[in-house]
């Protein structure tokens, strides 16, 4: 059955934005609302999947049947996926993640002081989860998918991105007022490690959560 193309399978998805705290009332974040990886999740569980969905910050209901994973950093939202993602067959990570983090976590409120107009905010890394879970491969045969938000050269950054993560499909979605960030559209082209490339027309989020697991499942190992 087509549209239960998904029963048996575990697929991870990663959904909205994380938040590096720098003390008790501020943090580092972007504007990631969680509706394309949550129309991710709602998509695979209606096509039969079992679904974990790992939520950063995430002010969404949570889709029926699917297993939710609240966490808050990028560290937390790296163990969720570690553990979640050991026997998944797919991993998609639709989620916005902080390159950095700032270096230490102020207990007190930071304060500003006279004369100041630098703020002493120093930054360090943060795991790269898509690159990790990509070069891993957890399980054999996992399909890993990555996203893109990009504002110029969209397609060839994209392309160049995919190369550098290591994962099988990069969706890359142009930044705009009416798409990506905070919307209910999106529209973007899926590129593939093959060289394919599928372009998905502006529409609802659901309609791109579609084709994307389209071409998850064409690139799935057949059930045993
Ligand atoms: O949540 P919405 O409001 O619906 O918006 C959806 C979206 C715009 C957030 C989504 O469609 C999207 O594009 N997500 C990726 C955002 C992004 O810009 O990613 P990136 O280029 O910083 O990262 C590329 C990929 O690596 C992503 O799959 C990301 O999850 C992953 N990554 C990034 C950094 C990091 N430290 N670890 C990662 O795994």
């Amino acid at each position: 059955d087509l549209a239960r193309d998904l029963t048996g399978r575990h697929v991870v998805v990663s959904a909205g934005g994380t938040r590096e705290p720098l003390d008790p009332v501020r943090f580092l974040g972007n504007r990631s609302s969680g509706k394309q990886g949550y129309a991710l999740a709602r998509s695979a569980a209606a096509r039969g999947a079992r679904v974990t969905l790992v939520s950063a910050n995430a002010a969404l209901p949570e889709p029926a049947g699917v297993d939710v994973v609240p966490v808050g950093t990028a560290v937390q939202l790296r163990e969720a996926i570690l553990k979640a993602s050991a026997d998944a067959d797919a991993v998609v990570m639709a989620a916005a993640v902080a390159d950095f983090r700032p270096q230490t976590y102020a207990t007190g409120k930071i304060k500003k002081k006279d004369g100041q107009e630098q703020p002493p905010i120093a930054l360090v890394r943060n795991p790269d989860i898509l690159a990790e879970i990509a070069g891993d491969r957890p399980r054999p045969g996992q399909v890993v998918v990555g996203f893109a938000a990009e504002t110029d050269d969209v397609l060839a950054n994209g392309r160049a991105k995919l190369e550098r993560k290591g994962c099988d499909l990069l969706v890359v979605n142009e930044v705009g007022e009416r798409k990506t960030f905070g919307s209910e559209e999106n529209e973007a082209v899926v590129l593939g490690a093959d060289g394919s490339e599928t372009p998905v027309p502006y529409g609802p989020k659901e309609a791109l959560a579609d084709t994307v697991w389209d071409l998850v499942a064409e690139r799935l190992p057949k059930n045993s």
